[in-house]
């Protein structure tokens, strides 16, 4: 039984878009820089045929998801390669670093990124991926997108992949070092490609919540209860939402929210509310961390309200 109606959404988020003006869109992609602090919305994908999505807010616009991706590359690469594949590449602690940080790479020993949702652990996550080639990655990881959001039409905006292809020097840079000292192997260029495309995949809210509830359902379709990932990997995934999700933040949104959560730079956060559904929020401004500032506002209200915090 979810006690969560549409009028909760509105008011929740009436009540939380005035934080906008307390954050900054992001720049260092040249194409994310254009969106407009004031956009918001948020959806709730219920579990259950019986349920239909409730939103409120722009919730047909659509944004990139960014590192949200990063939650499913690394399901499918624990799909295709099992983990112990994986988890020899990328370590599973958090850091307290900036998602971009390149400190920590020379810290373990033998050289591993501490997890898969920094840039560094994404990296060579999506390097793991299976593929003849950058197209044939790419449309493996939309495979599994297209499937959890339940819309074929799903894809990426070449403007803000090319945005930051053109100017992902940091990202270069971790990718140098990491094969360097053997995490990943391959052309650079050729996972750049990758990456960039993975993180400029293009949804809505509805669509975005819908990726939650499949979380949420450990692994299975919210409506037809297949199986689309299998629930090991669904409770890993969970579990770095938790730790990592809210890169240097994760902490803090434990204690103040508390439900696995996702984060990207375009100003989108997902989040999984365990037996109940999936909720994605919206707003660009971002706050030093880089999280949406009116998204962490909105989360925050409603674990309070309806007492969600898995703690
Ligand atoms: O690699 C990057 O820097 C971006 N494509 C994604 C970073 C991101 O979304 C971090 N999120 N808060």
């Amino acid at each position: 039984m979810i006690n969560l109606d549409r009028n909760d959404l509105v008011d929740w988020l009436e009540h939380v878009k005035i934080y906008a003006n307390n954050g900054k869109v992001v720049d260092y992609i040249p194409a994310l820089a254009n969106q407009q602090p004031e956009t918001n919305a948020v959806a709730f994908y219920p579990l259950g045929k019986e349920n239909d999505v409730i939103h409120a807010g722009q919730a047909d616009y659509y944004f990139t998801i960014q590192s949200i991706s990063k939650v499913i590359a690394l399901a499918l690469a624990l799909i295709q390669q099992g983990e112990q594949a994986v988890f020899s590449r990328v370590d599973k602690e958090p850091t307290s670093d900036p998602f971009y940080s390149v400190a920590k790479l020379e810290v373990e020993k033998p050289a591993k990124p501490f997890n898969p949702m920094i840039n560094a652990g994404a990296l060579a996550v999506t390097n793991m991926i299976r593929g003849r080639n950058s197209t044939d990655m790419v449309e493996e990881i939309l495979t599994l997108i297209r499937l959890m959001a339940n819309d074929e039409s799903i894809t990426f905006d070449h403007e803000v992949a090319q945005s930051e292809y053109e100017t992902a020097f940091l990202n270069r840079a971790l990718c140098y070092f990491m094969k360097q000292h053997g995490v990943i192997t391959g052309s650079i260029e050729e996972l750049l490609d990758v990456y960039t495309k993975q993180c400029a995949i293009q949804m809505n809210v509805k669509q975005l919540a819908r990726i939650g509830a499949v979380f949420a359902n450990d692994g299975k379709d919210p409506d037809t209860n297949e199986e689309i990932i299998p629930d090991q990997v669904a409770r890993i995934c969970k579990t770095f939402m938790v730790t990592c999700g809210m890169y240097n933040e994760s902490g803090t949104f434990a204690i103040n929210v508390g439900i696995p959560a996702k984060s990207g730079v375009s100003g989108a956060i997902m989040g999984v509310i365990k037996e109940s559904g999936g909720i994605a929020v919206f707003g660009p401004a971002l706050n030093d961390k880089g999280n949406s500032v009116v998204g962490i506002r909105f989360l925050e209200k409603l674990a309070e309200e309806k007492h969600w915090s898995i703690f």
